[in-house]
């Protein structure tokens, strides 16, 4: 008796399974598992005021997966030097700030590496100015830093970075409004439907609660996905603090978008 439910659960895993897989050329693509209600950002979250003007007005419209969506560029490791990830080492002198080291792994939905990864990343310095001619916050630039790296994940789906915490800073979202810490991610996947751009946060930062971006991803577990972990793993002695942040690209555990 206990056999036959066993082979009917198969046997409706596998029906699910050929569900969410659809014929591209000839060959079967599983499609990714749906995602939970609130687990990314709205669209519209007005809080967010930019998101008021960029979401869409009209119902989104369903489009099949094609080749183009499910292969993408490919990567090779060899196109990043020690530098690109580094940091603290991309000028004369060393960043002012504090040193980190941010690192962790990039997997599918169903927990499994993906290597060859193109992770990119972007910030400001430890004041909280982005060297980028549209930020004009009054904070000084600092000349040993760019706050631009990128980096390719191997076969167990790891990337690590070196870098400096960034700065908390001003927006003009509303009144007294400051963005908590955070450095923005991109990254390729596999497929061009597995590109992920977002943000990652540190842990136990007051301003969380407070900024619209963070909390445009309604569904508290999936927000929690962008805030980073203390790791003792990772920190270097008389150097630099450790963070961790894993990234899932796609499917039902995904790391919120930003939008
Ligand atoms: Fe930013």
């Amino acid at each position: 008796m206990r056999r036959l439910a066993l082979r009917t659960k198969q046997k409706a895993k596998k029906r699910n399974a050929n569900k969410r897989a659809e014929s591209i050329d000839g060959n079967m693509v599983a499609a990714y598992h749906s995602i939970g209600v609130g687990t990314q950002p709205n669209h519209l979250h007005r809080p967010y005021v930019s998101s008021i003007k960029r979401s869409p007005t009209r119902p989104l419209v369903k489009i099949p997966y094609t080749l183009s969506e499910i292969t993408g560029p490919s990567f090779d490791p060899k196109l990043v030097s020690a530098a690109d990830c580094d940091l603290t080492r991309q000028h004369e002198a060393h960043p002012l700030g504090e040193r980190i080291v941010v690192s962790g792994r990039v997997l599918d939905e169903n927990s499994r590496p993906l290597s060859n990864t193109l992770v990119e990343i972007w910030q400001a310095n430890a004041a909280g100015r982005y060297q980028h001619e549209v930020d004009q916050h009054d904070a000084p630039l600092d000349p040993n830093f760019t706050g631009a790296g990128r980096a390719v994940t191997d076969s167990e789906g790891r990337y690590r970075f070196v870098t400096v915490r960034p700065g908390e800073y001003p927006w003009r979202n509303h009144h007294n409004a400051w963005r908590p810490a955070h450095i923005h991610f991109s990254l390729f996947g596999p497929a061009f439907a597995t590109r992920l751009v977002t943000q990652m946060y540190f842990p136990g930062d007051q301003l969380l609660p407070f900024d619209p971006i963070f909390n445009s991803t309604a569904d508290e577990k999936a927000r929690r996905r962008l805030i980073s972990v203390f790791d003792w793993e990772t920190t270097m002695p008389e150097h630099a603090l450790g963070y961790r942040f894993d990234l899932i690209l796609r499917g039902r555990n995904a790391t919120p978008m930003e939008k």
